[in-house]
């Protein structure tokens, strides 16, 4: 068995944008600012970062995402080199993402975009290159340069992004643009109303991370003449800010939005689904009728695109309609973020705090998987990935896989040095050092690593 490849140290990696939460809302919004700089005068900038190369490693399809990007790599006089389609690259042959951008980043390009249709790749390829890494979308999991697109269009239209009140529309479950969206709103104080297709609800695993790093709640939620584009009993208001008080009535009546600012449509995923789901009978689609709803009189709509017909043709002439100007905004906010990965500005702001830690944490020998079937661990990094998790020390235990986010509950916690094992609420597992913990799904799991449980008895779960 060869030994696993050689991961970058955290410290020796340069900066990537793996996650929407690798970015500070400071730094966004000086990216902004220098975006408006590159857009006043797009053709005025070829000498920014001559010399440079970007590749673009395209496992899925891309207009907008990938043209943008080598439009601003032009626009600023660097190279592009691209690989547009898996089955042109050695992938093929059966290459796994740790080489290929361990090669790509090796000498032939400065800087990565990578779009790979499993959950996680993206935080896999900043392992594994010497260069900074953009995430391009990795499967269901996030999409942060759309998302950053999706704000500044918004910051443009409405001056702000705190307190808006933002509704994302359709596939919730699978579009990762949605994702990426929903925790950068949450992190500038804007509220989310999800009007999700009946069974494409947000995943619990956005919901859990939105309450534990923004502090988000979901209240239940009504928005008068919305009826036809999702099933009231799925509407949901998220929000870190309005009504807490709301959680202190035991059943509280659905809050009523008044008023959005903004429609985030989306596309259903259907590369995503599990054949023969049937996704997308009765999907939402957004009409002039439906936008006569006294809600959405100040809305913007927005949409990542590709639209397929969730958003009616003639929508387009509505002055509400912002989608093909958050397309054209792509270039000039990727032309910032280029610039700024490699080196070419500096942001006076202070990165995320959590950028200096990284307190992910890994036990190879236990045999713990991630649950999520597309995470990437369980897929192209199934041979030499080991498995990465934050720690939530709630009851029982939970892990939080670093690369996809989905969680699996680990009932059981043993000592890494007496390799006991106890249920995580039995005394001894109690005082168990942080730095000792080892969690386990299961006593048979525990036992195959070589974990014993005391003789009083086997620990339940
Ligand atoms: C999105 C994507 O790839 O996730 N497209 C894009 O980058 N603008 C949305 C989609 O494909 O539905």
């Amino acid at each position: 068995v060869p030994p696993p490849p050689a991961p970058q140290s955290a410290e020796s990696r340069p900066r990537s944008l793996v996650s929407i939460d690798d970015l500070s809302n400071d730094e966004i919004l000086e990216l902004f600012r220098h975006a408006e700089e590159f857009r006043a005068d797009i053709r005025a900038w070829t000498s920014v970062c001559r010399g440079s190369i970007m590749a673009t490693l395209f496992f899925e399809p891309s207009t907008r995402t990938r043209l943008s990007f080598e439009s601003a790599m032009q626009r600023l006089g660097g190279g592009v080199l691209t690989a547009a389609e898996a089955q042109a690259t050695s992938k093929a042959k059966g290459e796994t993402l740790a080489d290929t951008v361990r090669v790509v980043g090796g000498g032939y390009a400065d800087l990565l975009v990578v779009r790979h249709a499993e959950d996680g790749a993206a935080r896999v390829a900043a392992r594994y290159a010497r260069v900074p890494i953009v995430n391009g979308g990795d499967g269901a999991h996030e999409h942060p340069t759309q998302t950053l697109c999706d704000l500044y269009t918004l910051w443009q239209e409405k001056g702000r992004l705190e307190g808006l009140d933002v509704a994302l529309c359709g596939d919730l479950r699978f579009g990762r643009t949605v994702h990426s969206l929903a925790y950068a709103l949450a992190r500038f104080g804007a509220n989310v109303v999800t009007l999700p297709h009946a069974g494409f609800e947000m995943p619990a695993s956005v919901l859990d991370r939105l309450e534990r790093d923004c502090g988000v709640r979901a209240i239940e939620a009504r928005v008068p003449g919305l009826e036809q584009i999702a099933e009231p009993a799925s509407v949901r208001y998220l929000t870190g800010s309005r009504p807490h008080q709301l959680a202190l009535f035991s059943r509280p009546t659905p809050i009523v939005i008044e008023r959005l600012d903004a429609v985030y449509m989306t596309r259903s995923q259907q590369e995503r689904h599990d054949p023969g789901v049937a996704g997308v009978a009765a999907y939402p689609r957004l009409t002039t009728e439906i936008l006569r709803a006294p809600a959405l009189q100040a809305a913007s709509v927005l949409h990542p695109l590709p639209r397929v017909d969730e958003i009616a043709y003639e929508v387009d002439n509505d002055p509400r309609a912002l989608y093909f100007r958050q397309a054209e905004l792509g270039v000039p906010m990727r032309m910032a973020l280029l610039a700024f990965l490699l080196g070419r500005i500096t942001l006076r702001s202070a990165p995320p705090a959590r950028f200096a830690a990284d307190p992910a944490r890994s036990w190879p020998e236990v045999g713990l998987r991630c649950a999520n079937p597309r995470c990437i661990t369980n897929g192209d990094g199934r041979t030499h990935l080991p498995t990465e998790w934050f720690v939530r020390e709630v009851e029982p235990p939970r892990l939080v896989c670093a690369f996809c986010g989905h969680s699996i509950a680990t009932p059981l916690v043993g000592h890494a040095r007496t390799r006991r094992v106890q249920a995580f609420d039995a005394p001894e597992a109690r005082r168990t050092k942080p730095e000792n913990r080892v969690y386990f799904e299961s006593l048979a799991q525990a036992r195959a690593a070589g974990f014993e449980a005391p003789e009083s008895g086997p620990p339940a779960g």
